[in-house]
């Protein structure tokens, strides 16, 4: 058994393809159990948009949704999200640009992608990297130029890749004509409708920043307050004003036009205030995420009127599609994101907030599933937002084993940039920090600058291949081990374990199917196959080995015991 962090395996991982025999993992066990029967296959659903010949995305994209070719391509995607600050720089300057993502198109075609989500690129002072947009339809020079987002747009088709960007509607920068207007203008101007200004000796209710502190900072000594539900820097828009929804309209028709397949909806449970700007009635520290309390800076029923105005405008454009990140207190609520006239897809963020222990992770599956009914379900273990799955579950081990787990499941996936590199997280001296939630909250978060450390490409320190400058967070020597170079070399690196593993779910026909049942399994372990295929994923959470059930071993995210036993912390594809 490896230890944990480790980067290599002794031996290879791709299965021998040796039928099993003997199991108590098996079918015939319990088949009872199988939790999921409810979900049906899609009326005219033949998942033909897997088996496209390369390059047909571009060609298909302008076709009618739902073209005989089957659901659309998002139903079914390996989304990568690129964090692009830090992903590759072209110029030196230290921080990913548009540039360097169309450089590395090649890499991510070898990994076997459908799509790319690119975070925000748009002008912005950068208080929470870009998320505090200052001009949502230009490029920030520190990026590139709209020609470079062009240019890689059109790249990215030859290569088979489809591009989501990021949109961020919640809020804009601080240092948004719009706001500056604002600031300018006088108490109860036209110009401060735009976003929630109120007046008073002190702040016009209790809420918090989700980065910490109060949400409300005043403009000038003696002037108004302004609410931001993140940074100071971020003031939430008033999504009650015309101008502001219209503008969000031109924004993804401006996008649109230009070609993108899709687009992530940032913070899409905010948006709509509770009416009147209530007091959060809440204990303190009760998160978005509490069951059973309303929180009044969120998930307001108002919120589905603008998911409808994005869906009114992407049906234009077929083909193109919207994913919500939806943060929601209960399961009902988050499934009105996805009804039929509104978000194609959105985040559930179950499996990203589970331990590594079979019975929570098999709820978390059923919940997803339940809860997406008939939209599809969408799996995530990593984004920008959290620490990458090798620290977050303790173990290189166990983070492989949980990729498999992501990647058999129906629905699509995104993965998070590094995630197939094995990356940990860096912990990195205080000097170093810059996300704003650990700025806001006095140090007592420490942010997620962690997760965000740029990918190490190839050769030496600072850079990696990354930068021939120095990286905007310093990039640590352990990562000169974990280089996409050499991993592309390894044929049991954590690289060629994705790459295969998308290869798999690309081209083998046992990767069909909506539903999942669940098999009898020992204390620890899970398995499920995909209802009417050969497909059964197995996952041993327990502390000793367990035999698998049966079938070829089509791929393991570790060896297997001599004897063939699935080992602790690793996952098994049979067919
Ligand atoms: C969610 C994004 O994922 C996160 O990075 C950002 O800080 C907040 N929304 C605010 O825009």
């Amino acid at each position: 058994m490896r230890g944990d962090g480790e980067t290599e395996l002794a031996e290879s991982t791709v299965g021998s393809g040796t039928e099993r025999a003997e199991s108590t993992v098996g079918p015939e066990t319990e088949r009872a159990e199988s939790t999921m029967n409810s979900r049906t296959e899609p009326a005219g659903s033949t998942m033909n948009s897997r088996t496209e010949p390369a390059g047909s995305h571009v060609d298909s994209r302008m076709e009618p949704p739902e073209s005989a070719a089957g659901p659309e391509w998002w139903a079914r995607a390996v989304v990568y999200q690129v964090y692009v600050r830090s992903f590759a720089d072209s110029d030196g300057d230290g921080v990913g640009d548009l540039a360097g993502v169309r450089s590395r198109l090649g890499y991510l075609e070898l990994l076997g992608v459908d799509a790319v989500w690119l975070s925000p690129v748009y002008p912005s002072p950068g208080v929470d990297h870009g998320y505090d947009v200052s001009d949502p339809r230009d490029v920030d020079p520190l990026f590139g130029t709209l020609d470079d987002f062009d240019g890689l747009l059109a790249d990215a088709r030859r290569h088979g890749i489809r591009v989501i960007i990021d949109l961020v509607p919640n809020h804009t920068s601080d240092q948004h004509e719009w706001f500056r207007a604002a600031v300018s203008a006088a108490p109860g101007s036209p110009e401060r409708a735009r976003y929630h200004f109120r007046g008073g000796a002190a702040p016009p209710n209790n809420w918090q920043s989700v980065f910490g502190g109060p949400a409300w900072t005043r403009v000038a000594p003696d002037d108004e307050w302004y609410l931001h539900l993140f940074a100071p820097g971020q003031p939430d828009l008033n999504w009650a004003h015309a101008e502001v929804r219209e503008d969000l309209e031109k924004t993804l028709r401006f996008w649109c036009d230009r070609g993108v397949d899709g687009v992530r909806i940032d913070v899409a449970h905010g948006l709509a205030k509770a009416e009147g700007l209530p007091d959060d009635r809440r204990q303190p520290g009760w998160t978005v995420l509490t069951e059973d309390a309303p929180d009044p800076r969120f998930d307001q029923d108002g919120v589905h009127e603008v998911h409808r105005l994005i869906r009114g405008v992407l049906d234009r454009y077929p083909g193109r599609m919207a994913i919500g990140e939806v943060i929601v207190r209960d399961d009902a609520r988050w499934a009105a994101y996805v009804r039929p006239d509104e978000l194609h897809l959105a985040f559930h963020f179950g499996l990203l907030n589970c331990a590594f222990a079979a019975d929570e992770i098999r709820e978390c599956i059923d919940r997803t599933l339940a809860a997406a009914g008939d939209t599809p379900a969408v799996w995530t273990i990593a984004n920008h937002d959290n620490p990458h799955p090798v620290t977050r579950y303790g173990s290189l081990e166990r983070a492989r084993a949980m990729a498999l787990v992501t990647l058999a499941l129906p629905g699509s996936a995104y993965l998070y940039n590094g995630e197939e590199l094995g990356l940990p997280d860096v912990d990195l001296p205080d000097s170093a920090l810059q996300d704003p939630a650990w700025q806001l909250s006095d140090g007592v978060r420490r942010g997620r600058d962690g997760c965000r450390v740029p990918l190490p490409w190839e050769g030496e320190g600072p850079g990696y291949g990354f930068t021939t400058g120095e990286p905007w967070l310093p990039m640590p020597e352990s990562y000169g081990e974990l280089t996409a170079a050499d991993q592309l070399e390894d044929p049991v690196s954590t690289l060629s374990l994705y790459r295969q593993a998308l290869e798999l779910r690309k081209e083998h026909p046992a990767f069909r199917g909506d539903e999942v049942e669940w098999f009898g399994a020992p204390e620890g372990c899970l398995a499920f196959r995909r209802v009417g295929t050969t497909l059964v994923c197995a996952l041993n959470t327990s502390e000793r080995p367990v035999p698998l059930p049966p079938g070829d071993v089509l791929l393991t995210s570790a060896p297997l015991e001599a004897n063939g036993d699935l080992p602790p912390n690793t996952a098994a594809w049979l067919a």
